[in-house]
């Protein structure tokens, strides 16, 4: 009979040989690792890849075509080069799904709403009637971009004071009111309560989704449903969601279809979607805080960072100012005036290449065994997603790649045929802090309005340097998302 001491010291072998063997011979043993593979040293990586993903993913680009790199419960097989972006956003629906990437990644059941993993109605009234609806509805975005800065930074200045602004507080209070506007109209876009909640859903999104990276597959399920953070927020939004949706519904019904004022706001939409997929008020509330997220926490950081390269280099900004006065001057505050801003548009594509929101994107996950053109076999199940931050740094596709250049896009532009190629909304294999292809953002073509609005705002209204003609501050990043630095920036009226 053997003692107890032989058959733990039995149990622990065979499970260490079980990890050897299962980590020798899986499909992905094969694919380059950046840090160690071993069974648990992969935890170094892992650690490594959280606090320096750029460097790690550099490392891998430069390397190899194909590589991996460890999270803690995973690994995400990461592509290197224009070309393999090109082939990512190629692979079929069948063998590869955006949605369940982002289901892993995000963890979005437990970090916004378990209604969306399946039934995202938000998705289609996004790339549907909000995008066809922006020239409709561009004045009702201005009024509003306008009212918020002059409520928020426009009561703060005095004379030719320079006065201190926290930039990305302060720019994800104007963006949740525009983009409310958009979304629920007036007067709730307007009322600070519900903004606060969906301001804080946002940031807790973020939050809720770095701190379910700590924990491995199995106990996700179980950490996910303690965060509370998403349910308690929806639940104070319903509050002042619920009655609107109420009121609508006995509207719809009482006029039978035919309701001549019917509002025209993309919660209106959802509710259309909604009763089209025969789906219940959760359903439509989930489905209007969860474009609230994907719209407040992307766009402010992306705005924050370009406002930040303005603050940088005061010429910048008069060189803006013109290009907005003589458009205004000749078309008007209009949807078709903002698409000849060419340097502005230019100036916010460049900030967007050189910071980004993600270090990594084109995310997929495979759902059958797939093999990539050089003959790597990615089995079923894994994540694979493009370098982003390396590909906008790589100078086989830009010149001078580290350095911003603001309006290198729109001197592109001028060249015969490449007018549209390089404007802010158009991805490229190159250019991909949207996505490319089927599943790039669908968000893009509103965000980019709205940003461009606030930034023609800024330039026409202010002057911003930062304190002690201090530079651009650096990036804060985690894993792969990218942030910018959480710092103040002077204002003051415009001097000229
Ligand atoms: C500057 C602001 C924004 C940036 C940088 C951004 C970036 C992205 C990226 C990188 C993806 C994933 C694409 C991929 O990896 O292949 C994405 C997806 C998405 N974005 Fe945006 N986004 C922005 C604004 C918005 C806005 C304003 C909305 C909504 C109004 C939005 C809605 C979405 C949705 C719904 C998806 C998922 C698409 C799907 O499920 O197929 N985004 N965005
Ligand atoms: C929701 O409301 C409760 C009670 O009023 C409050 O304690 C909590 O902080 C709110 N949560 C969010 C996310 O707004
Ligand atoms: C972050 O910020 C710095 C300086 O502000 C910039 O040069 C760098 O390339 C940025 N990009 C990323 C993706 O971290």
């Amino acid at each position: 009979m053997p003692g107890t001491t032989e058959t733990v010291g039995a149990i622990i072998v065979v499970a260490l040989l079980t990890i050897l063997v299962q980590w020798r011979f899986s499909p992905l043993y094969s694919i380059p690792t950046i840090g160690p593979s071993f069974p648990l040293l992969s935890y170094i990586g892992a650690y490594r890849y959280y606090k320096n993903a750029r460097e790690v993913l550099q490392e891998g680009y430069t390397k190899y075509k194909i590589f991996k790199v460890a999270m803690l419960d995973q690994w995400i097989v990461i592509v290197s080069g224009a070309d393999m972006n090109e082939e990512l956003r190629k692979i079929p629906d069948s063998h590869a799904t955006f949605h369940k990437a982002a289901e892993d990644l995000i963890s979005i059941r437990y970090t916004l709403a378990e209604s969306i993993v399946d039934r995202p109605i938000h998705v289609p009234v996004i790339r549907g009637p909000l995008t066809k609806n922006l020239a409709v509805l561009f004045d009702d975005v201005v009024d509003e971009i306008n009212s918020a800065f002059a409520d928020t930074i426009g009561s703060k200045l005095h004379g030719d004071e320079w006065t201190e602004v926290n930039v990305l507080m302060t720019m994800a209070v104007v963006i949740s009111r525009a983009s409310n506007r958009v979304f629920v109209g007036l007067p709730l876009c307007r009322n600070d309560d519900y903004l606060r909640i969906v301001r804080q859903f946002t940031f807790d999104v973020a939050k809720a989704r770095v701190l379910l990276s700590w924990f491995p597959k199995l106990l996700k399920p179980v950490v996910g449903t303690l965060i509370p953070w998403a349910r308690r927020a929806t639940r104070n939004a319903s509050v002042y969601l619920r009655p609107i949706i109420e009121d609508r519904q006995r509207k719809l019904r009482e006029t039978g279809g035919q309701w001549s004022d019917k509002p025209n706001d993309l919660l209106m939409w959802v509710m259309d979607e909604a009763s089209r997929q025969g789906e219940p008020t959760e359903v439509i509330t989930d489905a209007v805080m969860v474009s609230n997220f994907a719209a407040i926490h992307t766009s402010s950081n992306s705005i924050t960072q370009a406002l930040y390269h303005l603050a940088a280099s005061s010429e910048y900004a008069e060189m803006l100012r013109e290009e907005v006065e003589n458009v205004v001057m000749e078309h008007g505050w209009s949807k078709v005036a903002m698409g000849k801003m060419w340097k502005l548009d230019s100036f916010l594509r460049e900030s967007q290449r050189v910071n980004g929101i993600t270090h990594i994107s084109v995310m997929r996950k495979t759902l059958q065994d797939t093999t990539l053109s050089d003959g790597t076999f990615i089995p079923a199940g894994t994540l694979v997603a493009g370098a982003s931050t390396a590909t906008h740094h790589d100078a086989r596709n830009y010149e001078n790649p580290d350095v911003f250049d603001p309006f290198r896009f729109a001197d592109m532009r001028t060249e015969e045929g490449e007018a549209i190629k390089h404007q802010f909304v158009s991805t490229s294999p190159e250019y991909v802090p949207f996505g490319h292809g089927k599943h790039a953002c669908p968000g893009r073509f509103f965000a980019v309005n709205e940003l461009k609005v606030m930034m023609a705002y800024i330039v026409l209204h202010y002057d911003v340097k930062f304190e002690g003609e201090k530079g651009k501050p650096e990036n804060w990043s985690r894993w792969h998302l990218v942030l910018p630095a959480n710092t103040n920036v002077l204002f003051r009226k415009r001097q000229v």
